[in-house]
């Protein structure tokens, strides 16, 4: 192990010029127009794989964006640790909030900026340094390690759960490692036990069968913007409780030694709030932020549009009315649960001057997992080894589907062990990370690879 930190500190500058190559692709999944990006972002993953001696690598096309699969077996003896992450990136838009181009990575005062730099090719790619660095420095990795990098995270993971399904055997493993998530703060090491589930739908109200004068047809023909802003205002209480019947049926309470553990994080709320441009916060009554944006469900309008929205005025009485949806969920919520839901809320409550058309556009489970693991304690000490000091226990309010799936269909639990930070700005113009984060993200690895074989051995001759 301390060959391999050493040459991962001598070659830290090369990782940084690699990563910025990966960066360079626009491999934006949500967007056909760049589909032969995503597909060169995944050759190019494969290729490097290669390089770095995990040979097997290869492309695997889907339905949709291709995965890419590269394997090292050292030993079917030792654990198999099974890497998960994406090569995908969001939309760069709005782009001329941007301070240099997206895809263009540029490093400004030790911090890396463009699409994917944290979510989620630079935390990616600090798996592939951490074996390249086992493999040029010791000649073999201490585990055996499985990579699955996806193409489509950011587009929710259509193709995924039926590869998982078809190559049970392939993925054989010990645990699942990903690094997609974030830490509590600049140099506090975190493990993220907890994930938001998704629910994701699209509705229109459709009136007049074109948009009309609003001078000679308002007052006796209803408006779906109108009606479509009544609709969605009326999904929140004065409690910012959501009003949809059934909402919270299925919400696993938090348990009293939870907001115990919520309340001991050091978190600054006026900071956090500050940071974003906000000085009052709105949190369903009676929780806390930390606990409203992380272990309890949500509903937020993510886009709304009908009518004119070109310059000036134009007096009209509008034909549409379109909205997209998002609503974050917690255990034991499910996607398809939820949709029905909101989509019989819809049906009861859009008027009858309109018609309702309702799109489940995608969904996701949310996920706890249990921190009493070899794994964990694994990773928990990679950390500590790292940083100094001992990880928090945190749960985040994003969204990773794959995770509940990994568990339900091949019984592997997950560890987050991320790098990322809220101010990232990932999903934002002007997405970074800093490079020490690169840096500690790849020597945590190099230790999780080393530890994790060494409590697993021990834990077996324990049981034996
Ligand atoms: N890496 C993020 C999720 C994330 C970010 C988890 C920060 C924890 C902390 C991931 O790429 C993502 O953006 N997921 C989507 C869900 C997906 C189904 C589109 C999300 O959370 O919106
Ligand atoms: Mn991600
Ligand atoms: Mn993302």
């Amino acid at each position: 192990m301390e060959k391999a930190l050493a040459y991962a500190e001598a070659h830290f500058e090369d990782f940084v010029e690699e990563l910025k190559e990966l960066l360079r692709i626009p491999s934006i999944s949500t967007d056909p127009a760049h589909a032969e990006d995503v597909r060169r972002a995944a050759e190019r993953l494969a290729d490097h794989f290669k390089k770095i001696g995990v040979t097997n690598a290869e492309v695997i096309p889907t339905e949709g964006h291709p995965i890419v699969y590269a394997e090292r077996l050292v030993d079917p003896e030792l654990p198999t640790v099974l890497v998960y992450g994406h090569y995908d990136v969001q939309p760069p838009d709005p782009l001329e909030l941007w301070d240099s181009p997206p895809f263009e990575p540029v490093v400004k005062d030790g911090v890396l900026y463009g699409r994917g730099t944290c979510d989620d090719k630079g935390q990616m790619f600090m798996h592939l340094k951490a074996a390249e660095a086992y493999l040029a420095a010791e000649g073999e990795l201490p585990i055996n390690v499985k990579y699955v990098i996806e193409g489509e995270e950011e587009n929710g993971s259509k193709h995924l759960p039926g590869f998982i399904e078809a190559n049970r055997d392939r993925l054989r493993a010990d645990v699942v490692l990903i690094s997609d998530t974030d830490m509590f703060a600049d140099g506090v090491p975190s493990i993220t036990y907890g994930l938001r589930g998704l629910a994701y739908v699209e509705v229109t109200l459709t009136g007049p069968d074109r948009d009309l004068h609003s001078g000679m047809y308002g007052g006796a023909i209803e408006n779906p913007i109108n009606a479509l802003c009544r609709l969605i205002g009326n999904l929140h209480d004065d409690d910012h409780r959501v009003t949809i019947p059934g909402f919270y049926d299925n919400v696993a309470p938090l348990t009293e030694e939870e907001r115990e553990t919520f309340r001991a994080l050091p978190f600054d709320e006026k900071a956090w709030a500050a940071e974003v441009g906000v000085t009052v916060t709105k949190t369903e009554a009676g929780y806390t932020v930390l606990e409203a944006v992380s272990a309890r469900p949500t509903l937020d309008a993510n886009g709304i549009w009908g009518g004119y929205t070109g310059k000036g005025a134009k007096t009209v009485l509008p034909s549409k009315a379109s909205a997209k949806i998002s609503m974050r969920l917690v255990p034991d919520q499910t996607p398809e649960e939820i949709t029905e839901k909101i989509r019989a809320y819809f049906e009861l409550h859009t008027p009858p001057t309109m018609k309702l058309t309702f799109t489940d556009l995608h969904g996701g489970h949310g996920i706890l997992i249990d921190t009493h693991s070899p794994a964990m304690e694994a990773a928990a000490k990679a950390l500590e080894g790292v940083y100094g000091r001992k990880p928090f226990f945190i749960r985040s309010g994003g969204s990773i589907p794959v995770v509940a799936d990994f568990k339900n269909i091949l019984g592997l639990d997950s560890v987050l062990m991320g790098f990322g930070l809220d101010s990232d700005a990932i999903h934002s113009p002007n997405e970074h990370f800093g490079l020490n984060r690169f840096r500690e993200g790849i020597a945590s690895i190099i230790r999780f690879l080393e530890i994790y074989r060494e409590t697993v051995h021990t834990s077996s001759e324990a049981a034996a």
